[in-house]
């Protein structure tokens, strides 16, 4: 969800104002895409690189995840729509890490789409901690090396048994996945808009999801193979 900032200062405002209407913009996103059908959502809100940015914005930024967890889990609920957050949490002020916890127990039991946040999340620090539990298991002896494989590399990563995403969507004209889900990108489609974050609306995702239906997804294949399968 890239361009707050800019999408800010265009119109003279503050950073922070920037993060808050893309807020409204991720709440929207989540109506239209749960609309749509979508099952899985995910939505980059605060990298582990984001630490590096001034302290003014950085506590901004806890500010809106304490209130919008506080707002939008019942909401969630209502709509049977499970939050989960992505990252790690123990990198958060107490209140926000409790404002996670809280928003993801109390929609656990819904299953119409899962919400994944990514905060505090890299895709590098994913694949360390799941290669990390696998070489516990080594040095306890119930794993051999020779049978560590991809699966069980991203069967505890934490995205876990969520299916790899179909389409990525990246704004504000940065053409990279920075450090995003970064093994489960592996075939997903991309999709790259110029517009910043706090100007998309139920239009542009249409125009994504379009994007995503008219590719070929032939997973290493040919073209011949797939329209021979039908
Ligand atoms: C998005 O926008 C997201 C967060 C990291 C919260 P940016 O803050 O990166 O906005 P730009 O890139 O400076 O415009
Ligand atoms: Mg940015």
């Amino acid at each position: 969800m890239d361009g707050n900032g800019r999408w800010a200062k265009d119109k003279h405002m503050p950073r922070s104002a920037g993060h808050k209407k893309g807020v409204d913009v991720a709440r929207n996103a989540i109506e239209y895409f749960a609309r749509a059908g979508v099952r899985y959502l995910t939505l980059f809100a605060f990298s582990s690189e984001n630490w590096n940015r001034p302290e003014q914005e950085v506590s901004a930024l806890m500010d809106l995840f304490l209130s919008a967890l506080g707002k939008e889990a019942g909401q969630l609920a209502e709509n049977n729509i499970r939050l989960r957050i992505l990252g790690d949490q123990s990198r958060f002020p107490e209140k926000v890490a409790k404002a996670m916890q809280a928003a993801e127990e109390s929609t656990r039991h819904c299953d119409q789409m899962q919400v994944l946040i990514a905060a505090n999340y890299g895709g590098h620090w994913d694949i360390t901690q799941s290669v990390r539990q696998l070489a516990e298991q080594v040095k306890q002896g119930t794993l051999q090396p020779a049978d560590i494989s991809s699966t069980l590399i991203e069967e505890g990563l934490s995205t876990g048994e969520v299916p790899a995403p179909d389409l990525m969507i990246r704004t504000g004209g940065e053409y990279r996945i920075s450090n995003f889900l970064v093994w489960q990108l592996a075939y997903t489609e991309l999709y790259f808009t110029d517009l910043y974050w706090p100007q998309m609306d139920a239009e542009q995702f249409g125009v994504a999801l379009e994007y995503y239906q008219d590719r070929e997804r032939r997973f290493g294949k040919t073209s011949e193979q797939l329209q021979e399968l039908g």
